[in-house]
This record gives C-alpha cells, structure tokens and sequence, in this order.
C-alpha cells in the first residue's frame, strides 16, 4: 500500500499547543503529516513564514515522520504537488464550523478527489488560539503550556526586539 501522507495547513503564528496535539492525533492516521505553513505576504504576522517553518521543525524535530514547508497560492494546488488526498484540520469550538466549512466546500468545488478530515484536541486545548496566545503574551501575560517551551521563548523575544526599535 502507498503512504498516506496529510497536510495539515494553516497559519501557525505561532504554533501552538493544539496544533501540536492535532499534528500528534493525525499521527495515529497517517503514515506522514506534512505542516504547511501559509506565506501570505501581505497578511500582518508576528513570525516570518521562514520563521514559522523552523519553529515547527524545531518542536518537530525527533518525529520523522513529520514533515514543515512553506506554501503560497491555492491549498489544493499544494497538497496535488505534495501527492496528497487529505487536508486535515483541527475544530476547537462551534465558531470554526462556518469558515471551516466554506473552506472546505470550496476547496471540494475546486479539487473533488480531495478530502478534508476534521480532528479535535484534547479538552485542554479547545480554548487555545494563536491570536490570544500572542495577545496575552504582548499584555505581559504567562502563556506557559499553550504553546511549546521554544515557541514561547521566541515569542517573548520577538516582543522584546518591538520594545526595542
Ligand atoms: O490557520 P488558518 O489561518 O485558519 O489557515 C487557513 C488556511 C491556510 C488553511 C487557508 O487560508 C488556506 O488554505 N489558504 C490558501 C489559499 C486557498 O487555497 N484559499 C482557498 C480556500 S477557501
């Protein structure tokens, strides 16, 4: 049988707890889960896309079987050149169904053959995003456990170089 390789796409700026707790549950389904990090250039980030990538291959780096990219343009075109069938997503609360679900409607309009498979953390985690993680860390806030020891560390000295220039 061929791999079953998923790409679990999105922002990740930062990653967090959750998002590592969806790319570990994928884990159970998938032989390879490919993070792909969304390059928007034009959308306002903490972290470069670059930056992103290597903090996920850093939280990453003794599972193999997890692979970081950056992407741009269409999801679907992304996941036809990684030779996959499967998007996975995570859902925290009711609030993500909507755009989740136009999402992935349109992204079946455009690419019928792909799926998109929805997973959901671990109750701990359901309130976890990256907009409040990076909010209550820029109020002096401790987000210690919602993101990995490393993320955090790069967060808060991201926030140190603002309060610098
Ligand atoms: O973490 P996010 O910001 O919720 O992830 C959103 C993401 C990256 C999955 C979505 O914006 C995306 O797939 N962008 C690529 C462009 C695309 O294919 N758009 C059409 C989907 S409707």
């Amino acid at each position: 049988m061929s791999e079953r390789i998923a790409i679990y796409p999105g922002s990740f700026d930062p990653i967090t707890a959750g998002h590592c707790n969806i790319v570990e549950r994928s884990l159970g389904v998938f032989d390879k889960v490919v993070v792909a990090v969304l390059n928007h250039p034009s959308k306002r980030a903490m972290f470069s896309a670059e930056e992103r990538v290597d903090l996920i291959q850093r939280v990453f780096e003794g599972e193999a079987r997890v692979t970081v990219e950056s992407f741009g343009g269409l999801l679907v075109d992304y996941v036809d050149k990684r030779g996959s069938t499967s998007v996975i997503r995570g859902l925290r609360a009711v609030q993500d169904f909507e755009y989740e679900f136009q999402m992935t409607m349109m992204n079946r309009r455009l690419a019928p053959h792909i799926d998109t498979y929805f997973m959901m953390t671990d109750a701990e985690y359901f309130y976890i995003s990256s907009r409040t993680v990076k909010e209550v860390a820029s109020l002096g806030g401790d987000i210690t456990g919602t993101v990995p020891t490393l993320v955090a560390a790069a967060v808060a000295s991201k926030l140190a170089e603002g309060e610098g220039s």
